[in-house]
């Protein structure tokens, strides 16, 4: 199976199945090129993540991250920023280098350039081992708004009034606070990771996620792109899951497949 949907009781046991998957990649590839996203979905696999690093069960030291996206117009202290985000929620906490940490720079006076230098980047680290993603309301992942070409790559998006609405919390409750434009990584750029792993929590998410895993693959939802990736497992609890129509088959997948062995024997994944 090329994507594999993977559903857990609670948003606690996907954030903790979701880092125990990346600490084992990090304690079999030291060196890991991690791809982070934002969000709050991410919070608490963060959270775990962090955990799991205080109880020593992999040290990201070594890691390398580039995030998917940043607001044009945020410098890296802004508050609402992904640069602050991340440091608050995960970089700070385990001590990571910044210098081994990179997110487009959403103030860079030539952004084109900036996304060409993100790209270049991208490919100087030797591509993206994990990339973690999130799932937008308009199912974009990164900031890829519909009707994003399946091919992109990073660039400056416009971000829709759906998008900015959903993220308005993070800017006082209003959406007309939420920077307008993004530069994210592109649909291209996100489908060249080795290995992908779209996590997806609570019942507003049911929709969009049926269409993107089980929908036709279409560039008015983005995420639909992942169905073309040959290493993708999609990480969700009973109340995201709840629209998809092949969920026997995937709860039959992860009870029994083999790779998923270790996993199960612990009940708090
Ligand atoms: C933002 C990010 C996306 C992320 C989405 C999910 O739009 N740019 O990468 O997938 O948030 O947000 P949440 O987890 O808050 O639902």
């Amino acid at each position: 199976m090329v994507v594999e949907i993977l559903i857990r009781p609670t948003p606690a046991h996907v954030a903790r199945l979701v880092a125990r998957i990346v600490l084992d990649r990090v304690r079999a590839t030291p060196a890991l090129v991690l791809g982070c996203a934002t969000g709050r979905t991410m919070e608490a696999v963060y959270d775990e993540i962090v955990a799991g690093t205080r109880a020593g069960h992999a040290d990201l030291a070594q890691v390398r991250t580039f995030n998917l996206d940043e607001y044009v117009g945020l410098s890296p202290d802004d508050p609402g920023s992904y640069h602050h985000y991340m440091r608050e929620r995960l970089f700070d906490r385990i001590g990571l280098s910044l210098e081994r940490t990179r997110l487009p720079n959403g103030v860079a006076p030539d952004l084109a350039a900036e996304a060409r230098a993100y790209e270049r980047a991208i490919a100087d680290a030797g591509g993206i081992d994990l990339q973690l993603l999130g799932l937008g309301a308009t199912g974009h992942i990164g900031f890829n708004e519909p009707l994003s070409a399946l091919m992109s790559r990073t660039r400056e998006k416009a971000l829709t009034p759906t998008t900015r609405a959903q993220n308005a919390e993070m800017f006082g409750g209003d959406p007309a606070s939420v920077p307008a434009r993004a530069l994210t990584m592109g649909v291209g750029t996100i489908l060249e990771a080795r290995e992908v792993l779209l996590v997806a929590t609570g019942g507003a998410k049911a929709a969009i996620l049926a269409r993107a895993t089980e929908g036709p693959i279409t560039a008015r939802i983005s995420a639909t792109a992942l169905q073309l990736h040959p290493n993708c497992k999609v990480v969700v609890d009973e109340a995201a899951a709840s629209e998809l129509e092949g969920s026997a088959y995937y709860r039959f997948s992860y009870d029994n497949e083999p790779e998923w062995a270790p996993y199960r024997s612990d009940p708090a994944l």
